[in-house]
């Protein structure tokens, strides 16, 4: 490779390292201990668990001086890596008072150097360079991690911190036209990455489909939402699948998550009321599902979402507008776009494409051994750094997961 090439990943490496910190600046050490629950991981797990990933992944692979950090480190922040040996469970990174988050951070800047000494090489074999992709880009996903943990953390605090201070609502919200999109005719479309810049390997290989005809509607609204509650939408089991009706009654689901009441929910701001107009998210699967039902139209497939994705391109309401929350597609500056803003459920299983083919290397756990009982979703969130995501981009979560920052559009056949 040559050193064109090599400038961008050393940028990029360096800007991700930053970012991360810049989202952690305005809190406390105390901020950063809290495990709330066992899917939420404290702060500067986060922290250490990206660093420990360039080590390991890549330190200890390709650069022959390289000695391990800290062995207990190597334990603690492996986060499910049976290639690399045991590892801490995860409902005990809560208990991690030790290191301290000054260690962590000393850590931190210890593996950056190395990793710059190592980027600063002239050549460069193609399997580290996607390794060191694969690096960043999973530390971006840990970066919408650390938002969605330190939401669930602060709300779990009965004062109810806020992250970040009022979000001060300038925007115009005059948009005339719908934030939908319809396919008039059937088509033979492209599914999977179609480019040669970094992808995972859940999005390979590419296939061609046939769409049917359909109409992909705005996001549900708040506003939507209390109607489908005023209108028995948790009481009547008529829209329920069965694992959701169960799931609803066993933890009293009667509202989505961060709704402190029907007039009240917490956001990254503290406790907000609830407005109509914008997007409903933190509804599982189950909850977007009953909803369908209840509106007498569909979820969309993954297939049918990604087709809406690659016609519609323009940016969405990402990371970089610093905005930390969904907005209304009534809001001008993001009528006419599709991504960002909340992931969409599609009703797509979580499973390979034909073909496909783990990662190799020691990265094969990354994706593979997750394909089972998890559905994707699509498009992205305000979370979500925007260099992340593409339209072929698929996340995945369980239909019972509510803490992500997903919302929901449906789909009419035509
Ligand atoms: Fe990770």
């Amino acid at each position: 490779m040559d050193d064109l090439k090599l400038i961008p990943i050393i940028n990029k490496f360096s800007a991700c390292r930053s970012k991360t910190l810049e989202l952690i600046k305005s809190l406390h050490e105390e901020d950063t201990v809290v495990q709330s629950v066992n899917f939420v991981s404290p702060l500067k797990w986060h922290l250490g668990h990206t660093t420990w990933f360039f080590e390991n992944f890549i330190l200890l692979q390709y650069d022959k001086n390289f000695q391990v950090y800290n062995e207990g480190f190597s334990y603690i922040f492996n986060s499910y890596y049976n290639v690399f040996g045991d590892f801490n469970k995860q409902e005990n990174r809560g208990l991690l008072n030790r290191p301290l988050l000054s260690e962590i951070l000393e850590y931190r800047k210890f593996i950056d150097l190395k990793m710059m000494e190592l980027l600063e090489k002239k050549s460069f074999e193609k399997d580290i360079n996607f390794l060191i992709n694969l690096g960043i880009n999973h530390e971006q996903q840990h970066q919408e991690l650390i938002l969605m943990d330190i939401k669930h953390i602060f709300f779990s605090n009965p004062l109810k911190p806020a992250y970040l201070k009022k979000i001060e609502d300038n925007f115009i919200i005059d948009s005339k036209s719908k934030n939908e999109w319809t396919l008039k005719t059937k088509k033979n479309v492209v599914i999977g990455a179609d480019s040669d810049d970094f992808c995972f390997d859940n999005e390979l290989p590419s296939f061609e489909i046939i769409i049917h005809p359909f109409i992909l509607s705005e996001y549900i609204t708040n506003g939507d939402w209390m109607n489908f509650m005023e209108e028995g939408g948790y009481t009547n089991y008529e829209y329920w699948l069965s694992d959701g009706w169960d799931f609803i009654n066993k933890n009293k689901i009667q509202r989505p998550m961060y709704w402190i009441d029907n007039n009240y929910c917490f956001d990254l701001s503290g406790i907000n009321k609830i407005d109509k107009n914008l997007p409903v998210s933190h509804i599982t699967y189950y909850e977007a599902n009953a909803f369908a039902n209840y509106a007498k139209k569909r979820i969309p497939s993954e297939y049918e979402i990604e087709i809406v994705l690659k016609k519609n391109r323009k940016d969405g309401n990402f990371l970089e507008n610093q905005i930390f929350r969904e907005v209304s597609y009534k809001n001008e500056c993001f009528s006419s776009s599709f991504s960002g803003n909340l992931w969409i459920w599609s009703s797509s299983n979580y499973n390979p494409y034909k073909g496909y083919k783990p990662i190799k290397m020691k990265a094969n756990e990354y994706n593979s051994k997750f394909m089972c009982n998890q559905f994707v979703l699509k498009g992205g969130s305000f979370a979500t750094p925007k260099d992340h995501i593409r339209p072929s981009y698929r996340n995945f979560y369980y239909p019972s997961d509510r803490w992500q920052f997903s919302g929901i559009r449906l789909v009419e056949d035509l």
